[in-house]
């Protein structure tokens, strides 16, 4: 804890100048009208097609009216890349930035250095591993998310996602689209749900509410993860604790990530735990697709030992047109979407007005909100 402190203090030295001492990143809420940016997916000729659509550039979570009445300035844009990028422009002056996991504006050392004026970092959805949080710990920076905003939305589209590589649904509707008919080639992979095992590796939020809307499909259900849910929680979800992730893996039909992307999750799927797990595998990952490592991923979808992958999170986003993962065989990838859809938004965009409100009056945010506060990670980022 000290030596963290004097880490802060020494990195703050070096990067606050005369005008902007350590204690204006460290202020809740300083007074005065601030600059906030956010930083969105752009929608385009979808953006007027329904006014709940918040969650885009055009929609900017639905709080510019409110943020402008009271004198603030708000931007948004989906320009985040590259030294001339409009995000850029903004770095040296914004008190808050917001961004959203579908598009994330990737908050590096370096950025935060350059920032100022900067105090709060906002993430509209869960996960925060855009931003580097140990440079934004050590500025003192705040950096929260709406935690809890999105997570049936993710559940349900996960056990979507299992249902469709377990059935071979993907090649059927591709036969179809290209005007073929062909049972066999569908029917020779394609299983029932019932009767298979299936674990989740994370059982937070997400990871429950899917054992949850599994249990009714009759699968042998196993978790492992930090911390061993309570009993009563436990038997009434009906999963079995597995403490040793190298002893769950071989005995999966279906595996399901669902832990944050952290240092000691990163890559943590590589070629060797790959090979743990049963010849024909199948994978489901909307937790973040730096958890994998990219190549063991192809390389395990091109020898069949993983028979189908699935998911929404890349490494980056938006992922480039020659990203692996859009031409290995067996995948049922799309882009960043589980967590975004209409009543998603509507909650995420919600939380962020609520803790904006309350930095503008200098309260706490709901502390499950919290990845980084007062210099400190929240536990399972450290
Ligand atoms: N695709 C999407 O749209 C989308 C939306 C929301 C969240 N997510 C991702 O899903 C992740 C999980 O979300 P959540 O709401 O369930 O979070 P959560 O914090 O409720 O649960 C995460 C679980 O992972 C466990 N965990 C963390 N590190 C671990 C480790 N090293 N080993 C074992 N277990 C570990 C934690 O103990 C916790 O139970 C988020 O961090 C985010 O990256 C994706």
């Amino acid at each position: 804890m000290a030596m963290k402190r004097v880490a802060a203090s020494a990195f703050n030295a070096l990067t606050t100048s005369a005008n902007s001492p350590v204690l204006t990143r460290c202020l809740h809420a300083s007074p005065g009208p601030k600059k906030i940016v956010g930083v969105f997916y752009k929608a385009k000729e979808y953006a007027a097609l329904n006014p709940n659509f918040v969650g885009c550039l055009e929609g900017a979570l639905g709080i510019r009216e409110w943020l402008e009445s009271k004198g603030h300035q708000y931007i948004v844009t989906d320009d985040k890349e590259g030294p001339n990028c409009e995000l850029e422009k903004h770095i040296p002056d914004l008190h808050v930035l917001i961004t959203t996991p579908f598009h994330p504006a990737y908050v590096t050392a370096d950025r935060i250095k350059r920032a100022k004026n900067l105090q709060l970092l906002l993430t509209a959805g869960i996960g925060s591993d855009h931003v580097d949080l140990k440079a934004a710990a050590a500025a003192g920076l705040t950096v929260a998310e709406v935690t809890g905003s999105n997570v049936v939305s993710v559940a349900e589209d996960e056990l979507m996602r299992i249902l469709i590589l377990v059935r071979n649904f993907v090649p059927g509707y591709q036969q179809v689209i290209h005007g073929d008919w062909n049972v066999a080639a569908i029917a020779y992979r394609a299983y029932d749900l019932e009767g298979k095992t299936v674990g989740t590796v994370g059982a937070g939020r997400i990871g429950k509410l899917l054992l949850q809307r599994l249990k009714p499909f009759n699968c042998h259900l196993l978790y492992h993860d930090r911390i061993k849910m309570d009993p009563e929680l436990e038997s009434q979800i009906g999963a079995k604790y597995e403490e040793d992730l190298d002893k769950m893996l071989p005995k999966c039909d279906i595996v399901v990530i669902n832990m944050p992307l952290t240092e000691k999750t990163k890559g943590l799927f590589n070629k060797e735990l790959i090979a743990k797990m049963k010849k024909g595998v199948l994978i489901v990952n909307n937790a973040r697709g730096a958890i994998m490592d990219t190549q063991a991923v192809v390389d395990g979808c091109s020898s069949g030992h993983i028979a189908g992958y699935s998911g929404d999170v890349w490494n980056p986003q938006p992922c480039p047109k020659d990203h692996p993962w859009r031409y290995m065989p067996n995948h049922a990838m799309t882009p960043h979407i589980s967590g975004t859809t209409i009543d998603g938004q509507l909650r995420y965009a919600a939380g962020v007005k609520d803790m904006l409100d309350r930095y503008f009056k200098g309260e706490d945010f709901p502390p499950q909100h919290y990845i980084v506060k007062e210099g400190e990670l929240a536990p399972q980022y450290r």
